[in-house]
């Protein structure tokens, strides 16, 4: 059986050095730091976003352009995403878009964390293929991802756009798909004695990283209100304190229109079960699973699932509305995802088995349909969302 050890000792060596350089860079911050410890929140943000060696910034040289970061095994990133698995989910989301659009009488698309810029792709193309030019505009936090989005987007160049902030005023459409699942989020430990404390890393006498428990500030005593009621004492889970964050800035910039979030998550009461004593943090490598993020950092990903009650209390106290709230089976199929597997080219036998493979497994409520949800979060829009017309879901998130 394949391990993460013996996935380790296969790693081509640059990848060993990019981690190793990457947790040196850690080991210099806590060393440097007045504590000796650093929270774990600012610990993920550097493996995933450090400009030189994060996970993300750094994807480009070690995950996009290396097939042969492991031996004798060919790589295609560390895991796989649904507009990477088929051109039906950019299809199917076009048409929720198309309504969205036509209802402001705009034609204006925000992406944020556009990872390869696949989806961009087949959404500009959908919307050639009736007609539309949309002008699509990118906001993305890594460098090296915004390259490789700019030769994926290349033939597009007049309709795309990369912003470097915040727009001032928008007014459209705006899609973050699996953004909020790789923000970085705060550990807490509710302990046996329920003293509520933070997961800070600092390092043993060997210089390896630990975890050090701490006690909890006062912003995340103050999330805790809402999430003792629901667990027990000794469990561990996280905050993502960076989406609240995210959504708060919403009303700032977006005049008109709708924000469509897509991940997997849960409504808070699903998130903090009682039984789901270690939260949902996991890292992947090469398609591997695994739950401790010591283990590869600056080559593997690190994430944890969306909690959507805090997106939509955050939402609503910041004056916008929830639209809708449902499975990712249930938006696909509300948008149309029969009509158009049916409508689907045939003759290329190999790529249709292909495609519907794919959509069963967006659909299926065994692997996404269930897992994945979307929310829509909606400023000064009235019309109903095709989206959510059967199966929503939006009354759970409140509870
Ligand atoms: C898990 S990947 C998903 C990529 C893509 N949306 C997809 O579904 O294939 C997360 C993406 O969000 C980007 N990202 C993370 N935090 C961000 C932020 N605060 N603003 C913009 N992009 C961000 C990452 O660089 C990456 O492109």
């Amino acid at each position: 059986m394949n391990t993460i050890k013996s996935l380790l000792k296969h790693l081509h060596p640059s990848s060993t050095k990019h981690s190793r350089q990457m947790m040196d860079f850690l080991k210099r911050k806590i060393r440097a730091s007045t504590e000796k410890a650093i929270k774990f929140e600012d610990w993920m943000f550097e493996a995933l976003y450090n400009p030189f060696l994060g996970y993300y910034t750094s994807k480009n040289d070690i995950l996009f352009n290396e097939r042969d970061i492991l031996k004798n095994a060919p790589i295609n990133g560390d895991f796989i995403t649904a507009p990477e698995l088929t051109p039906i989910f950019a299809k199917t989301i076009s048409k929720q878009i198309d309504q969205t659009l036509n209802y402001l009488g705009s034609k204006d698309i925000i992406e944020f964390g556009a990872g390869s810029g696949i989806l961009a792709k087949n959404i500009i193309q959908e919307f050639m293929s009736i007609g539309i030019n949309v002008n699509y505009k990118i906001i993305e936090i890594s460098n090296s991802l915004i390259s490789i989005q700019k030769q994926t987007l290349a033939s597009f160049n007049n309709q795309v756009e990369w912003l470097s902030s915040l727009p001032n005023k928008f007014k459209g459409c705006v899609i973050a798909n699996e953004l909020l699942d790789a923000m970085p989020v705060s550990i807490f430990h509710y302990s046996e004695n329920k003293n509520i404390m933070e997961k800070w890393v600092g390092l043993d006498q060997r210089e390896e990283f630990i975890w050090i428990n701490k006690p909890a500030d006062d912003r995340l005593l103050n999330a805790m209100n809402k999430i003792i009621p629901l667990i027990g004492p000794n469990y561990t889970s996280e905050i993502n304190f960076q989406s609240e964050a995210w959504v708060r800035t919403i009303p700032e910039w977006l005049e008109e229109g709708v924000v469509f979030i897509i991940d997997y998550g849960f409504p808070r009461y699903e998130y903090y079960h009682p039984q789901r004593i270690t939260g949902t943090l996991m890292c992947h490598l090469n398609h591997m699973a695994y739950s401790d993020p010591f283990t590869a950092p600056g080559i593997q990903d690190i994430t944890s699932h969306v909690d959507f009650s805090l997106i939509a209390e955050s939402s609503i106290e910041n004056g916008l509305n929830i639209l809708g709230y449902t499975s990712l089976a249930n938006f696909l199929i509300n948008s149309g995802i029969t009509n158009i597997i049916n409508d689907l080219d045939r003759s290329d036998i190999k790529n249709h088995i292909k495609n519907i493979g794919a959509v069963q497994k967006l659909i299926s409520e065994t692997e996404m349909g269930e897992l994945f949800k979307v929310i829509a979060i909606g400023k000064n829009f009235q019309e109903e969302l095709m989206g959510f017309s059967n199966n929503d879901r939006s009354q759970k998130l409140l509870v």
